[in-house]
């Protein structure tokens, strides 16, 4: 098989693919469900003023997406923007298939006026996760949603109905558009701070739930911002802890609750105060200047509109949010997607078989800003890196091309690779020696974060692990100058994306790709190409054709 480049992401040819690689990939007997999605740019005016924001069927934010546990949904994106465009699915696994994933590496962009249709099913999954669109700096102008997953209707969970269940997303904005926002980084500078929060795309007092005295509400919490951990607190009330990406978690009560960039929560609200309207309090946490924005928690005979002083918060307290985070912890006898409880995985009884240790780091090359980990700041190939493997394009990239530990050494362009084995159970440590939080998701898996702590990570560190109720989750924050430990059992083949959410970081380098690798060729443990994939490569198959 030859092969040969054509693309920049700007012009994408579509299709050419040898036919026997296909075979059915969705299992028939999962429910389907049938999604029609346009992309256009409208305007929309969240902090007041005209902005070009990306809707998804004229809606800012985008359509929530409701699944049951094995769902198939199929999403055919149409793109109406006037540049190449794809949507990821933060949370959502994918199982054998990271061809859908909808990320630079994985799949092809959906070129201007063309449109893909991601086939995705949510194996085994419950829980609330969100969208967004992957390329360029579109995530900075919207095109995000919620996402949730309910439980199979035999299935327990561990509480009541809620009498209504809302999609809260989060986030820090800009008025800068995408545009500008991107072009601030290609031309090597930062970007500013930004303008304001959003909740549910509005600004101060525009986002109103609406609630019954006496009744309890599920809240769905999606930080799907650029940079800033929020803090999420509600004027007199209690917030129950009840899940965290899939976790069913010990139902704990918080009066806030930290939601670092990229993660998602749900929380159980009791309307249970004199019937009026109360402050929604949403602000940054760890920002020498505190941003904040509120929205209304509104009674349905309310005697009144909010009054008094939002209710603060945090700010710049580290410890506050380390033991919030440590306090967060698995419901070991909840059921998950399965009736059987979450506890029966006994995770801390398994052996490693690696460590991997990551460090960011901010750099200049060539003149410009970059971030890398372990010394790699990353730079996407014309060809994603799985059609590569799938199609074993040579010179794409190379297994090997980043290092299992900080190198020291200065920062440097790469398509950097992990290379890991298929059915081991790792150990990562995020070891964030600079003075700022972050955060970092891992697609097509969800993971245990047993430890976290203040300093450098050692081997002793082990000794302070969480291993009997540890959460697991796909997004987890490093705070400044302190470490983070995950376990992964790396049960889900395919090539994945490890990334900052900090987004211009993520856009500069901050990310690599996990190559989860068997020699298997078995559709018990990888899906082939999907059938309607778009190739932004030109293949010759053996028999010659195109
Ligand atoms: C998407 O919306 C645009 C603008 O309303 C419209 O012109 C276009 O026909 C729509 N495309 C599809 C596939 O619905
Ligand atoms: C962003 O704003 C600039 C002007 O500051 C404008 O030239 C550009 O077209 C805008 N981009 C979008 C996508 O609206
Ligand atoms: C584009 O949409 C059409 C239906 O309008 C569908 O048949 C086709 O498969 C879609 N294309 C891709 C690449 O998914
Ligand atoms: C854990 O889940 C069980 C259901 O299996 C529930 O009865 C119990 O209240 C939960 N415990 C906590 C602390 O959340
Ligand atoms: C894990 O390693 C320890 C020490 O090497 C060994 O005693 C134990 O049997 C191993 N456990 C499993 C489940 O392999």
């Amino acid at each position: 098989m030859r092969a040969k480049m054509t693309l920049k992401t700007a012009a994408v040819a579509v299709a050419i693919v040898c036919i026997s690689a296909f075979s059915i990939t969705v299992v028939a007997e999962d429910p389907y469900r049938f999604f029609n999605w346009n992309v256009t740019y409208g305007d929309i005016y969240p902090l007041g003023v005209r902005q070009q924001g990306i809707l998804i069927n004229g809606q800012f934010p985008g359509p929530d997406i409701h699944s049951v546990t094995n769902d198939n949904l199929i999403i055919n994106v149409f793109n109406s923007l006037d540049q190449p465009f794809l949507l990821s699915w933060n949370g959502v696994q994918q199982r054998r298939n990271s061809f859908e994933d909808g990320v630079l590496g994985t799949t092809c962009p959906i070129p201007p006026g063309g449109n893909f249709t991601y086939i995705l099913q949510v194996k085994d999954q419950i829980g609330s996760f969100y969208y967004f669109p992957s390329l360029a700096f579109h995530k900075a102008a919207g095109g995000f949603g919620g996402i949730r997953i309910l439980s199979r209707p035999r299935i327990p969970v561990p509480f009541d109905d809620p009498a209504g269940d809302y999609t809260v997303l989060i986030g820090d904005w800009y008025k800068l558009n995408h545009t500008d926002l991107m072009s601030l980084l290609d031309s090597g500078r930062k970007l500013p701070f930004p303008n304001g929060i959003l909740i549910n795309g509005r600004g101060s007092n525009g986002a109103y739930f609406n609630v019954e005295q006496g009744k309890t509400y599920r809240l769905r919490i999606s930080n799907v911002g650029l940079e800033n951990s929020l803090n999420f607190r509600i004027q007199n009330h209690k917030l129950k802890l009840v899940e965290v990406e899939g976790t069913h978690t010990l139902q704990t009560t918080y009066s806030s609750l930290d939601v670092h960039v990229g993660q998602s929560y749900s929380v159980l609200v009791t309307a249970d105060q004199p019937a009026q309207d109360y402050y929604i309090v949403v602000s940054t946490r760890f920002t020498s200047t505190v941003l904040t924005s509120t929205g209304v928690l509104r009674y349905s005979n309310s005697a009144g509109p909010v009054s008094g002083p939002p209710p603060g918060g945090p700010t710049i307290q580290i410890d506050w949010s380390l033991n919030q985070a440590r306090s967060i912890r698995t419901n070991l006898t909840a059921s998950g997607p399965r009736p059987n409880p979450q506890g029966s995985y006994h995770y801390g009884l398994i052996n490693t078989t690696r460590t991997i240790i990551l460090s960011s780091s901010p750099g200049i090359v060539n003149g410009k800003q970059r971030y890398a980990i372990n010394s790699v700041s990353y730079v996407a190939p014309d060809t994603p890196l799985k059609l590569a493997d799938y199609f074993k394009i040579p010179g794409v990239f190379r297994v090997g091309s980043f290092s299992d530990r900080p190198t020291g050494g200065g920062i440097y362009l790469d398509t950097s690779v992990l290379q890991t084995d298929y059915r081991t159970f790792v150990e990562f440590v995020f070891q964030n020696d600079e003075d700022i939080i972050q955060s970092y998701h891992l697609d097509g898996y969800s993971f245990f974060v047993v430890g976290m702590d203040g300093g450098q990570w050692t081997p002793a560190s082990r000794n302070t692990y969480n291993l009997r109720d540890a959460v697991s989750r796909c997004t987890t924050q490093v705070y400044p100058k302190s470490w983070t430990a995950i376990y992964i059992a790396l049960d889900n083949v395919g090539m994945w994306n490890l990334r900052s959410e900090f987004w211009a970081r993520q856009y500069l380098g901050q990310q690599f790709y996990m190559r989860v690798y068997t020699t298997s060729t078995s559709i018990r443990d990888e899906y082939p190409v999907p059938k309607n994939a778009l190739l932004c490569v030109i293949m010759l198959c053996s028999d010659g054709h195109v």
